[in-house]
């Protein structure tokens, strides 16, 4: 899996009459070791998470309930991606501008994260974060 590339992926489904079972496992399903889960929920229509890249944290973005958009920008292209099922996420590595937006009434949004909480990791200013970003490549 190339780990630079911010891409959508599947999770297992075990398909049940009595409901269906999606899991992640760390290093398995997602290739990173899982140090932090969030929430993020109760989003008002119209407002905007995120905005911002990490320096070194990789992060894992699944719609639990209800939809919303991932827009990321590795430094040279945009893309949006629409969340809206339990059984797929979006990876996002290190070095990623992303900002969640669209949230439809009652979504939750899971993001399980490869660090722990940290503002130093945290890149706040786009242009910095262009600038950054064209370094590292
Ligand atoms: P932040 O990641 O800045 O969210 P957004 O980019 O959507 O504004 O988080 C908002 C605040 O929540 C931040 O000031 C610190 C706190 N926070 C934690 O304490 N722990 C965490 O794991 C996260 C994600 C945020």
């Amino acid at each position: 899996m190339n780990y630079t590339k911010h891409q959508i992926i599947q999770l297992p489904k075990i398909l049940d009459e009595r409901g269906n079972l999606s899991f992640i496992e760390s290093n398995n399903h997602i290739p990173f070791e899982i140090k932090r889960t969030y929430l993020v929920y109760d989003v008002p229509g119209g407002d905007v998470r995120g905005g911002h890249a990490y320096h070194t944290m990789n992060e894992f973005i699944v719609a639990l309930s209800g939809s919303f958009d991932v827009i990321v920008d590795d430094g040279t292209n945009s893309k949006t991606y629409s969340l809206n099922r339990s059984y797929y996420g979006l990876l996002i590595p290190k070095l990623t501008w992303r900002s969640l937006e669209n949230f439809s009434t009652n979504a939750l949004c899971m993001v399980i994260s490869s660090g722990y909480y940290d503002e130093s990791n945290y890149i706040r200013d786009f242009e910095t974060f262009k600038r950054i970003s064209l370094e590292a490549k």
